[in-house]
């Protein structure tokens, strides 16, 4: 836990989740063209993103829905910790390799800090746990980057406050799902300062972390500067997490902001 909470990406090689009995359906072509992954929310079942339908369909969510539910199991049990506060949000499965035809912000292959535009945290943790499930044994790659308080520091002078009412005004026209914080708005103008700044994606320390098929591996992906380089056929689950769960809040990116700036952010 303190590990994790510290910027470490926690790799678990070893476990077991079976996919055979879907491997027809999720190694088949699953996603819509031109979008990046499938994606599910265990809260409805609904599963979008796909073209199948039919019984394809209802097998393919299943196989995401059972990964959702072993990823959840996993983390309760080895963060027991987290349990009271842990949320469960949306569920993905990522079978293509890096796209190479997007913009820079939405190039996950540039270093970068997860914020969702539309879907605000409030300073709550972002846990993500990934599975490689390449049938024919291709690691996934990353590049993981500086500890979170460098990477902030570096591209906090180029941030501006939020308007006031911004929030308000996205949440009233559905932008947002909830209010966009001071937080929410900082921590996506940081993302967006570090993907658009070509001399960081090329010079800036990283070091490649390669996950082998059949691995799982998770960390807070709001404070692990990483980069998604390549690799097909992955499963990943988020989490939220409120900072008074963690077991050294002051760890969070919330707090480290809030210190930087002097200000509270939520
Ligand atoms: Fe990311």
């Amino acid at each position: 836990m303190a590990l994790l909470e510290h910027g470490h990406v926690l790799v678990l090689p070893d476990l077991t989740f079976d996919v055979s009995e879907a491997a027809d359906v999720i190694y088949a072509d699953v996603s819509d063209a031109g979008v990046k992954n499938v994606s599910y929310n265990p809260a409805n079942g609904e599963l979008k993103g796909t073209p199948l339908d039919g019984t394809a369909r209802e097998r393919l969510a299943d196989a995401v829905a059972r990964y959702s539910d072993w990823a959840e199991a996993l983390v309760r049990e080895l963060l027991p910790a987290y349990a009271k506060g842990l949320e469960k949000g949306r569920t993905s499965f990522r079978p293509r390799a890096a796209d190479h035809n997007l913009s820079k912000r939405k190039d996950d292959r540039r270093l970068h800090v997860d914020a969702f535009p539309s879907n605000p945290v409030q300073g709550r943790r972002i846990l993500r746990v990934f599975r490689n499930v390449n049938p024919a044994g291709e690691a996934r790659n990353w590049r993981v980057g500086e500890p979170f308080a460098d990477f902030a520091a570096r591209f906090l002078p180029q941030t501006r406050p939020m308007a006031p009412g911004m929030g308000a005004i996205l949440q009233a026209l559905r932008v947002t799902t909830g209010r966009r914080s001071a937080y929410d708005h900082l921590m996506l103008q940081l993302h967006d300062a570090a993907k658009e700044h070509d001399e960081y994606q090329a010079h800036g320390p990283r070091w490649a972390a390669d996950f082998p098929a059949g691995a799982t591996w998770m960390c807070f992906t709001d404070s692990v500067v990483h980069a998604a380089l390549g690799g097909r056929y992955a499963f990943e689950q988020t989490f939220y997490l409120p900072v008074s769960a963690m077991g050294d809040p002051a760890a969070s990116p919330l707090r480290i902001l809030e210190a930087m700036t002097g200000r509270r952010l939520v």
